[in-house]
């Protein structure tokens, strides 16, 4: 599907989707770290039906798959989070529209109705923080995720060098490549300016501004903007991005109801750890009392499996969603998810579980870990 998506889309757009931040160590990292980790399969135990659902904050999801927030997911196909959130709903999950989505929050939830979370990044004044918030519960999203690992952006240097601006305009170099994207053209014209539809981030509207010079995010946000949200929210609270047990602690004790852990996909610090390295010491942190989830480099069946046995209730995904808007729009998103549906079942059948329940830790090892070298 990424092959696909690469074809289609006009290089900035790829790269703005595939890239991560610096030198990428976090980006490749991320695949690395869930290939050091092999399965322990158990056989002579019936398989012969098995169920990949979850409950996700009392509510059940088919599979145990959410699609991640992105902005600018227009960039990528014309009806970008409709199409999304269509075929996301088609499969028994939801989306995660993003502040920096490129719809607006009313006409999703308006359009395409579904268990939809919001994920929201904070700006400097409260006030624009609160009309957010109140904006996405009169919509009737679910639960709120609160983004905490960007108080700056990362150096994205793809963006970086192709100049990537908001809304969305390439440079005379780019504009040539772009050009040899007609189809992709066509679906743009269609769009109209694609930019952020949740908010008019001052001067951008008519002028396109670089990516990393925009203000939604708040260096300054401390655990104080958590307990101030857990106030305001009446629904689930999930945190986004950690990756630490402390931060993990402190989230709990501000009223979080959940933490997906994630290093946003490579796309922030560059070298930090990856997601499904530090999800056991979290959620030997948390002990049940909130749900935990992660993300960052999922993209086959057997991932999903490891990051349940280890203790996450489900997973997001994040490129790979996008990968399939672009290569056909709702039904590219729809073959992801079933691609992802198809591999977990074979997967289950191939460890010998029924059931996402019976995964525990002692399905998964790591190569070349110490116990393993001493035996
Ligand atoms: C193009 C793109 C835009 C993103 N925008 C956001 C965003 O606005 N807010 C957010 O919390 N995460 C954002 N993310 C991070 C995803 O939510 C998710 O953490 C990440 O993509 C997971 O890694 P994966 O792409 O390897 O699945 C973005 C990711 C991509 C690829």
């Amino acid at each position: 599907v990424r092959a696909i998506a690469k074809r289609r889309l006009p290089r900035i757009v790829f790269d703005f989707i595939d890239g991560g931040a610096e030198d990428e160590v976090t980006l490749r990292a991320n695949r690395a770290a869930f290939e050091a980790l092999t399965l322990r399969p158990r056989y002579l135990r019936p398989v012969e039906t098995r169920d990949q659902s979850t409950t996700v904050f009392g509510r059940r999801l088919e599979s145990p798959v959410i699609l991640a927030p992105t902005g600018l997911p227009r960039l990528a196909h014309w009806e970008g989070e409709r199409a999304a959130a269509r075929a996301a709903v088609a499969n028994g999950t939801h989306v995660t529209l993003a502040t920096g989505g490129s719809t607006r929050l009313e006409d999703l939830m308006e359009e395409t109705p579904g268990p939809h979370w919001f994920q929201l990044y904070l700006w400097p004044e409260r006030a624009r923080n609160e009309a957010m918030v109140k904006r996405a519960q009169a919509a009737g999203y679910r639960a709120l995720v609160l983004t905490v690992d960007v108080p700056v952006l990362g150096r994205r240097e793809r963006d970086l060098r192709h100049g990537f601006t908001v809304p969305f305009r390439p440079r005379l170099g780019m504009a040539l490549e772009v050009a040899r994207h007609p189809r992709w053209i066509a679906g743009y014209a269609r769009a109209g300016p694609i930019g952020f539809a949740n908010f008019d981030e001052p001067g951008t509207r008519q002028r396109p501004t670089a990516h990393h010079k925009l203000t939604h995010r708040n260096p300054a946000a401390g655990l104080d903007e958590l307990r101030w949200l857990r106030e305001l929210w009446e629904g689930p609270l999930l945190v986004k991005g950690l990756l630490t047990a402390e931060d993990a602690e402190d989230a709990i004790a501000c009223g979080a109801d959940g933490i997906i852990v994630s290093n946003h996909g490579g796309r922030q610090l560059d070298g930090v750890q990856t997601s499904i390295d530090a999800l056991p010491q979290i959620v030997a942190a948390v002990g049940g009392r909130a749900e935990i989830l992660l993300d960052s480099g999922v993209r086959r069946g057997t991932d999903v499996v490891k990051a349940i046995a280890l203790g996450a209730r489900a997973v997001l995904i994040g490129r790979p969603w996008l990968w399939g808007l672009a290569a056909g729009g709702e039904a590219g998103v729809a073959r992801v998810l079933q691609l992802l549906r198809i591999e977990i079942d074979t997967a289950l059948a191939l460890v010998g579980c029924r059931s996402l329940g019976e995964l525990d830790a002692s399905y998964v090892v790591r190569t070349g870990a110490v116990e393993n070298v001493r035996n």
